[in-house]
């Protein structure tokens, strides 16, 4: 086996079945650009403190670069034995430029280093998803505009409720994507601390200058505490959280789009490119990557509940459960990212079908919130104009018809009130021109909802 670089005061070898349960390398040489970069910039740092030769920090940085090379070219020989990302990169940087690789690991632990690969590297994927949420919201925007005229059964408890134009429903989304993005650039300014320099747990004796080393990787802080800098994973539970909620919106979504793709309800045509057939009914058109997406969100808040579960009873400082910690990131990312842009390819896809939305709009009786209301405005107290309105809706549901199919002989029997300009009320597409609130869903609102979230994202 090959020698362990902490084997110094070992007299036996690692069990092989110890050195299969303790590996990482399987999965955390993700990190390996990060790593190098981390390396590169602690090199640069020791040479820039008189602690290695302008020379030697050059020669480091250059056999890294060897190194990131033998990587991406798919030479690099990965070892279980050499357990992690870190010590393998070392290893190989030793083999490539001889003794003083040795040096690299001057003032540092695997433990701030880990730290700062990790840290590097969310902060990377957490800017990825800001992009694609912004990608995403463009897509709502854009069919929001497209139907911001188009009516739609607004719901609440899932039964119609009051007609919405479906521009409005699908602004809605826009706000929680909008609000998804707020919330990883806030996690990002947490993310983005520099944790070099805490060594093992209590910093170090040599003059390390962790504030060099943090404007060269583009971090905005550097740790306070040293033994916090080793053991805060907080970073990583607040970016798998913030991709929680994106998943819990998507699925949302992807629960509507289901629903709404049902040919009872029909209305949306779900892309073919994201369906799928069955292999026994010829008919079937299936809303899988609506399922799939729904399913993963479990999965993502599963990797959100493994970390905490992970951190809850971890003494100070370091402990080698934390190894624990990178899998469920990587595992929430790569279901956020594909989500997030699968799901933005879809609906600029997917085919609307505004006369379905119409006809349930007319068959739901969604104008009698109107009826109520006028007849609070001619003076009517509410409660009892809500009263006679259900009386006119039982009505009008036993003859089959809608309240604005009743003449007005009809509707005058229930209040003496209702005049001819009742049927301007009545009418469905007034409903919605005449709610003029502010974020409603009038046509002002959603003209100046579009235009805000146009501004927004051309400010990003
Ligand atoms: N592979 C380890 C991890 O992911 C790196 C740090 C190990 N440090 C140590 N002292 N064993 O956490």
């Amino acid at each position: 086996a090959d020698k362990k670089m902490w084997g110094g005061r070992f007299s036996k070898g690692t069990a092989a079945s110890m050195e299969a349960f303790s590996e990482s390398v399987s999965f955390d040489r993700l990190l390996y650009a990060e790593d190098i970069r981390g390396s590169q910039a602690h090199a640069r740092m020791l040479a820039k403190q008189g602690f290695l030769t302008e020379d030697e920090g050059r020669t480091l940085c250059e056999g890294l670069d060897r190194v990131k090379a033998e990587i991406e070219s798919g030479e690099f020989v990965w070892k279980a034995a050499m357990e992690d990302v870190h010590m393998n990169v070392e290893s190989r940087l030793t083999e490539l430029i001889g003794p003083l690789g040795g040096k690299l690991h001057t003032a540092r632990s695997r433990n701030d280093q880990v730290a700062l690969d990790f840290r590097l590297h969310v902060a990377a994927r957490l800017a990825g998803w800001q992009e694609k949420l912004a990608a995403l919201i463009t897509v709502y925007v854009d069919r929001a505009e497209e139907h911001k005229d188009t009516m739609l059964p607004g719901c609440t408890h899932f039964q119609p409720a009051q007609p919405v134009t479906l521009g409005h429903h699908l602004l809605a989304y826009c706000q929680m994507f909008k609000r998804d993005h707020e919330r990883v650039a806030d996690a990002l300014k947490r993310v983005r601390v520099m944790p070099l320099g805490a060594a093992a747990l209590a910093g170090t004796t040599h003059p390390v200058n962790p504030a060099l080393v943090a404007e060269d990787l583009g971090l905005t802080e550097t740790f306070a505490n040293s033994m916090d800098a080793v053991s805060d994973r907080d970073f990583v539970v607040e970016a798998v959280f913030a991709g929680s909620l994106i998943m819990a919106h998507l699925s949302r979504m992807c629960e509507e789009l289901i629903i709404w793709a049902n040919p009872n309800f029909g209305y949306v045509k779900l892309p073919d490119q994201y369906s799928t057939g069955s292999s026994i009914m010829p008919q079937k058109k299936n809303p899988d990557a609506c399922e799939i997406m729904r399913g993963k969100t479990g999965r993502v808040v599963g990797s959100l509940m493994g970390l905490l579960v992970l951190i809850k009873g971890l003494p100070m400082t370091y402990n080698r459960d934390m190894q624990e910690d990178k899998e469920p990131f990587f595992d929430a990312d790569r279901t956020v990212s594909a989500s997030l842009g699968i799901m933005a390819d879809m609906l600029r896809l997917m085919e609307f079908v505004p006369e379905k939305m119409a006809q349930t709009v007319r068959r739901g009786f969604l104008n009698a919130t109107e009826l109520a209301d006028y007849l609070a405005a001619k003076g009517v107290p509410f409660r009892e104009a809500h009263h006679i309105t259900g009386a006119a809706v039982a009505y009008a549901e036993g003859k089959g018809v809608g309240l604005e199919d009743l003449d007005l002989a009809e509707l005058k029997r229930f209040s003496g009130e209702i005049g001819e300009d009742v049927y301007a009320v009545l009418d469905y597409h007034a409903a919605i021109e005449r709610r003029i609130t502010p974020g409603g869903t009038g046509p002002a609102s959603v003209a100046a909802q579009i235009g805000a979230l146009r501004a927004w994202l051309g400010s990003l």
